[in-house]
Parts: C-alpha cells; structure tokens; sequence
C-alpha cells in the first residue's frame, strides 16, 4: 500500500465515478448491475475516506445532463440513491458522517428527496466528515443561478454591485461554506472536468486513473492521495516562494 502523510492529507476530495457502463460490459451485464456495484465502491470509498480522516467528500452522482439517459437507466440510478440513503444512514450516524448536497435537488424523483431530506437532518450535528452527494448537478448552472440570485438581491437592495468579490460570490453558490476540493480524482481513464465544480476547482490537483469506478478500492484512494502529496501546490507563486525559501 502507497505510504501516506498523516499531516499533508487533502482536506476535501472529489470524485468523478467514471465506468459503470463499460464495467458492466466487461463482465456481461446490463449498465444497471454496473451503477450497483459502483453504488458498493461508493460504501467502501466514504469508510475509508472517514478513516484516514478526510474532512470532506463530494461525489458526482448524478449530473443535470445525466437526466437525458433512457428512463429505465434514471428510474434505476434514483432507486439506487434511495436504498443507499436507506440503508447507510445508521452506519453515517455511527461514523458521525454529515450529509450534504449539491445540485437541483427539487428536480429529483421525490422519494429521493425526501430521503436525502431525512437523512440530512439526521447527520446535521455530525462532525466527522462530510459527504456531499453532486445530484442534479451542473456547474454552468450553478454559476447561472449564482449570478440570477446577485441580480435579483441586488435589485431589492440586498446587495450592492460594488461589494461583489470572489468571497461574496462564493456564497451564492451551491457549496456555500465548504473548502475548494485539494484533489480531484476520475476514474475510468478519461481526461474531463464535465462540468463539475468549475469554479471552486480553479487550483485543485487533478488525478487521473484507468480503473473503473466498480473496481475502486482502498488502494487506489491511497495512490491518488500518494499522487497529491508528491505534488508541489503553487498557488500561482514560484517554487521557493511556496518553499519558504524567497
Ligand atoms: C458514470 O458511469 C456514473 C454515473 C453516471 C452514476 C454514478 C452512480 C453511482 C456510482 C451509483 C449510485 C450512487 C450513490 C451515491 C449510491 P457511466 O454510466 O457514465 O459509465 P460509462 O461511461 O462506462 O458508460
């Protein structure tokens, strides 16, 4: 297993699950086993992240544009969240894990939201690690309903054109609060943002594998945290400005 840095971990990491489909095709099953065995990666990638102490996790379940996929592939994608809020919310208690979500979340299939409802209030006061579930989510609508709510406050007052900076902006968006992901992982070897977190990922370290999101294990959250920590983070400074040295 790929040695690990107790005092460098990234402080929140994102994922683009990538693969179920192809996954599925490899072993000679429908694309709907595939989310389900992605849906078991899932389990075991938030215990581990909760075990080596990440502070927060944002997962990309469900894109705006994933709505365009046949309704039988949708209806399953939502029943799968359902039973996954079903059955992980005693083990998100027990591991003092906070849901959150990202995303229209009024456009999900309502037992699904009630769920996700449900279950937010359950782990509100939980402090360990958040996860936070991208659903329905797309990051140039984001920025859009970002930039329609500053007009509208600002209209009624509440907002002044002139105290707009990045901070203020920041505050309209769906993660409102969170830190900016340190890493990015997608699995499944494409090289893509897809609209996810375009903003908040202007400095975040991207990494990339070919494994498929079903096949995602412990040990390969520890190679992309391995990646990440032999990384040098500039911040658009030099080398010895971030070294200390000037
Ligand atoms: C991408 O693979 C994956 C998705 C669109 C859905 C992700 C959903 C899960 C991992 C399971 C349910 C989630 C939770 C949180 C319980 P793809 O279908 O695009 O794969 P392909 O590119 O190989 O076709």
């Amino acid at each position: 297993m790929p040695e690990i840095d107790q005092n460098q971990l990234p402080r929140h990491i994102a994922i683009i699950m990538d693969g179920n489909g192809r996954w599925a095709k490899q072993h000679a099953m429908g694309r709907i086993r595939g989310h389900k065995k992605g849906a078991q990666a899932v389990r075991t990638t938030v215990t581990a992240c909760r075990e080596l102490g990440i502070s927060c996790l944002t997962l990309f379940a469900f894109s705006s544009e994933n709505w365009g996929r046949p309704g039988e592939e949708v209806s399953a994608l939502m029943n799968l969240l359902a039973d996954y809020l079903d059955k992980e919310a005693p083990t998100m208690q027990k591991q003092e894990i906070r849901l959150t979500t990202i995303g229209d979340i009024d456009r999900l299939y309502a037992p699904v939201r009630e769920k996700l409802l449900e279950v937010q209030k359950l782990t509100r006061q939980n402090n360990k690690m958040v996860l936070n579930l991208a659903l329905s989510y797309g990051s140039r609508d984001e920025i859009l309903a970002a930039v329609k709510k500053m007009l509208a406050d600002s209209r009624e007052g509440k907002l002044s054109p002139d105290s707009v900076d990045q901070d203020v902006f920041e505050r309209y968006l769906y993660t409102s609060g969170m830190p900016d992901p340190d890493l990015l992982i997608r699995t499944s070897g494409e090289y893509r943002i897809s609209n996810f977190l375009l903003w908040q990922m202007a400095y975040t370290e991207l990494y990339f594998t070919d494994v498929l999101w079903p096949d995602f294990k412990k040990d390969d959250l520890l190679k992309a945290i391995a990646a990440y920590q032999s990384r040098e983070r500039r911040f658009g400074l030099t080398s010895d400005q971030v070294s200390g040295r000037k």
